[in-house]
């Protein structure tokens, strides 16, 4: 695949993408392995809405992850396997080991009953066969939906439930830093709750003891013991589902993001390459778990589809000690690291001390996602990390656009600090006003929308249309609602300043303030509650809950700490909320509307002018809540 290496050249590949954009997505997409070209390269409207990208056209992405490498360089390594425990030896898995790990696997799918279509749900730590679990998923044309292995047994069901998986792929525990998490325990509990559910496999990691359900579960290695290391890559159609992610929107529960085959291959592949300026040979290390969106297309996706070598890392940063990240940096030779705010922040706090002994000199490239960055902790990553250097990727982007939208290209695109900078090419992003409409010019702030699609974006939510166009494609006529905030400066430059909705994103982690509610809401004690969003210095955002009891709350620490653990239950322990506060009543509209606004700024702790309450039903109830804020 052709590389953008000048500024020039994105400028003419930039111009090209949106003059002729299905002459220059056709281009792109003739370098893959296909089983047949399409028939049209984009078909769409936004109103239904439908996106089509090359209809017609039959591959399978696992065949361009894989299979194709193994014929060129079939000992390049494909994955660098980094333990929890540095003691612990690290593993290096070559293209043609990986390729014949997952046609194993997919045998042993086969076996017990996996066919194309059924929903296999992915519930793993950081580890090889998380991997290869979602390759083979794709090479049988099954459809993955990993569920990040921090959320608690009710989520699990919950996400099961949502898509009807049939498999769910497990391990029986590990540890995360010094933590064993148990992961099998937690989908026995989860499957009380999810009949849909035929068989559970179990990847033996940590030989823990656990209880097998006869008939129901069964082990990794009795599956795969004398499966054959070929299978037959399952020709999928262009538009046929690759993949289910969740996440969390303003409002109800999570939702079901349905990724398709081609123009998801075409568009990770390609947005590797470029952003992260990707040279044969080259280490790449990506941070991001699995379970998110950053782990599917780029961990995964984007780099094996390149060829590269991807290091995957089941610790993390703060485990045996803050150096952790430069030590896999050093020992694995790492070329490109692709991290979050949070961790840069959280590092940060530790000094520069934690660089003692430290060479880094392999780094060349490195990337930021998840989160805005702030001006302090990019100079930081730069100079610390980097060393001055290597430029810094502000990669911004959604679990809903499968791959990254607005970015530098590495050596390429000038850098300003805190600047996700310019649209890739094919993708072209507008600025609207509260009434929809376009805001021309630069130097100006708006909701962040997307007008033409790119191959990469997510068609629908799974089982409900209806709510992908309500939630991405109602807001403005003819526009993808990106949820997001965003300045253009006087370069045209884009500088995302976070959600307009009620999403938190706190340490990177996309999290609906509804769904924290409807979890502390279940607390028998609790009548309601609102949790708003406040600025932290390492997570970027926090959660603060108020909440109503039904009786006065003597033991305030012990419903505080009540509170928590529903929570870290209902969803899981990362969306705890900081600060919990008893409150009175809640600043309510007359017509019964919490005013998140108030609550905001009492969280925020900017209380000087807190706007017009007159329309509250009951203004006293501010003071009250002002009285006793944290
Ligand atoms: C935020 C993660 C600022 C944004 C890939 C978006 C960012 C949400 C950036 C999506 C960035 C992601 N700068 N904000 N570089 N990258 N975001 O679905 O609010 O987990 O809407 O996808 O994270 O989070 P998600």
């Amino acid at each position: 695949m052709q590389q953008i290496k000048t500024w020039e050249e994105y400028k003419s590949a930039y111009l090209l993408s949106t003059a002729e954009p299905e002459k220059f997505w056709a281009a792109v997409a003739d370098n893959f392995e296909w089983q047949k070209k399409w028939d049209s390269v984009l078909q769409w409207n936004f109103t239904e809405p439908s996106v089509k990208w090359f209809e017609g056209a039959v591959s399978n992405i696992t065949q361009n992850c894989l299979d194709r490498h193994t014929e060129t360089s079939p000992d390049a390594i494909s994955i660098i396997w980094e333990p929890n425990n540095p003691n612990e030896a690290s593993q290096k898995i070559s293209y043609r080991e990986l390729l014949h790990s997952v046609n194993q696997f997919c045998n042993a799918l086969s076996k017990i009953g996996v066919r194309k279509g059924d929903r296999v749900c992915i519930y793993l730590p950081m580890i090889p066969e998380a991997a290869i679990a979602m390759l083979a998923c794709a090479r049988m044309g099954a459809v993955h939906s990993v569920v990040f292995a921090g959320f608690s047994s009710a989520s699990v069901a919950d996400r099961i439930n949502d898509s009807g998986c049939s498999f769910i792929i497990t391990a029986d525990a590990f540890y995360r830093g010094e933590k064993k998490v148990e992961l099998k325990k937690i989908v026995d509990e989860a499957l009380t709750q999810a009949p849909t559910i035929k068989h559970c496999v179990v990847f033996n990691h940590r030989s823990e003891q656990i209880t097998m359900q006869p008939q129901r579960d069964v082990w990794w290695h009795e599956i795969t013991k004398n499966c054959s290391n070929n299978f037959l890559p399952e020709p999928m159609n262009a538009e046929d589902p690759l993949f289910i992610l969740y996440t969390s929107g303003s409002t109800g529960k999570p939702k079901g993001l349905l990724h398709t085959t081609a123009g998801y291959m075409v568009y990770t592949a390609f947005t590797f390459l470029n952003v992260f300026n990707y040279q044969n040979g080259e280490v790449f290390f990506c941070t991001a778990d699995v379970g998110w969106v950053t782990g599917h297309s780029y961990l995964l996706y984007g780099a094996l589809l390149n060829g590269a070598t991807t290091v995957m890392f089941e610790g993390i940063p703060t485990y045996p000690d803050h150096g952790r990240f430069w030590d896999i940096v050093d020992k694995h030779q790492v070329n490109i690291l692709y991290t979050a705010p949070t961790a840069i922040r959280s590092l940060e706090t530790y000094g520069i001390k934690i660089f003692e002994n430290k060479k880094l000199t392999s780094l060349r490239v490195l990337g930021s996602v998840g989160e805005p960055i702030n001006e302090e902790a990019w100079h930081w990553y730069h100079t610390h990390v980097g060393k001055n250097k290597c430029d810094i990727v502000d990669t911004w982007w959604q679990t809903e656009t499968g791959g990254i939208l607005i970015s530098p290209i590495a050596t390429v695109t000038p850098l300003k600090p805190a600047f996700a900078t310019l649209p890739l090419p094919g993708v072209q992003p507008v600025l609207v006003d509260e009434s929809g409409n376009e805001i021309q010019g630069n130097n100006v702030a708006g909701n962040l929308c997307i007008k033409f699609p790119w191959p990469g974006m997510a068609r629908t939510v799974y089982g409900n249309h209806e709510r992908f166009r309500q939630t991405y494609f109602s807001t403005y006529s003819n526009l993808y609602f990106t949820g997001d905030g965003c300045r253009r400066d006087d370069d045209g430059y884009y500088r995302i300043t976070g959600r307009v909705d009620d999403v938190i994103n706190v340490s990177g982690h996309r999290i609906g303030t509804g769904e924290v509610e409807n979890a502390i809401d279940e607390h028998p004690l609790v009548i309601e509650s609102a949790v708003v969003g406040y600025p932290h210095d390492v997570k970027g955002q926090a959660l603060y809950a108020f909440v109503i009891c039904t009786e006065k709350i003597s033991d305030v620490e012990k419903l505080v700490a009540e509170v928590r653990e529903v929570v870290a239950q209902k969803i899981g322990s990362f969306a705890k909320p900081d600060k919990i506060q008893v409150v009175p009543g809640l600043p309510k509209t007359r017509s019964g509307k919490i005013m998140r606004r108030i609550l905001r700024k009492v969280a925020e702790r900017d209380t000087s002018n807190l706007g017009d309450t007159t329309t509250l039903l009951d203004p006293a109830v501010v003071d009250a809540i002002l009285a006793g804020s944290k």
